[in-house]
């Protein structure tokens, strides 16, 4: 069953005794079946499961598409009614933001700024000062992310290190449309001209792991086997790195074993991001 609430004290009413598990599952509604798999495995590995939707202005530039990212919370509801028992936590801005500032709020990491955060430098600060606050309004034992997102998968794992935040962080595996396209819940911005050739990025994960696991090593020669799939030139490459997979720093000249391969590409309006271990 579903039940829906506001307020950190509802929320509470609604959590009771807390006996057990506590998982949560933040979002920022828009749900797709990405989301809907990390409920699954919260329902599985905990007694009580909260899922937060919050479209979180911290993480937006002004000229990002926070006014028009999609809030869609009646049909997330419906999504999730079909899973399971889950408390469905919709603060305000004002019972996630009220209590003024925290040290999250001055939180620095030389990993906000690679990858995502060289076009985006305000996004993983933004992400930290909220997901901090869920962490705190929530209280939960463990947090589903997905590896989509796999710079703010760390980055949060990181956060969790500095603040000393007793929330094991689960990784979820990335959930692809059945062409291999990421679910997102941006790619409804695509036209059907753009969703056909968003492909072309998944092509390009495929055939960097493929040139890889025969053998090519070279980062320069990798990335170039990447952009070759890239062949509609409407693409806006942002990056095409190969990483540690912890450090998220980028490798220069040749890839290891259990690296990780992450781009991110405009097409149209819509910046995808993607990435694969390698
Ligand atoms: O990944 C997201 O949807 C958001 O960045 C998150 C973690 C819910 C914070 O707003």
């Amino acid at each position: 069953m579903i039940k829906r609430c506001h307020t950190v004290a509802e929320l509470n009413l609604l959590l009771g005794e807390r006996k057990g598990t506590v998982g949560l599952v933040p979002t920022m509604g828009a749900l797709h079946e990405g989301h809907l798999s990390l409920v699954r495995q919260a329902l599985e590995a905990c007694d009580q499961v909260v899922v937060s939707i919050f479209v979180n202005p911290t993480q937006f530039a002004p000229h990002e598409d926070f006014d028009s990212y999609p809030r869609t919370v009646e049909s997330d509801m419906a999504m999730l009614a079909g899973l399971g028992d889950v408390i469905v936590f919709t603060p305000s801005r004002d019972e996630v933001y009220g209590e003024g500032d925290l040290p999250v709020d001055s939180y620095e990491r030389p990993t906000f700024t690679l990858l995502c955060g060289g076009r985006r430098p305000h996004f993983f600060g933004g992400v930290c000062r909220v997901v901090y606050r869920l962490f705190k309004m929530v209280g939960p034992d463990k947090a589903y992310f997905g590896e989509k997102d796999y710079q703010q998968l760390q980055i949060i794992r990181q956060m969790c290190r500095d603040f000393d935040l007793d929330v094991d962080v689960v990784g979820c595996s990335l959930i692809r449309e059945s062409d291999g396209l990421a679910m997102s819940s941006r790619n409804q911005y695509m036209t059907d001209q753009e969703r056909a050739t968003s492909i072309q990025i998944y092509a390009g994960l495929r055939a960097v792991r493929e040139a890889f696991s025969n053998g090519d090593q070279s980062v320069a020669s990798l990335r170039r086997c990447f952009q070759s799939k890239l062949t509609d030139p409407q693409w806006d490459l942002d990056y095409c790195e190969i990483v540690g997979p912890q450090t998220l720093n980028s490798r220069n000249s040749e890839a290891i074993l259990g690296d990780r391969l992450i781009v991110a590409a405009v097409l149209g309006k819509t910046r995808l991001i993607d990435n694969c271990s390698i």
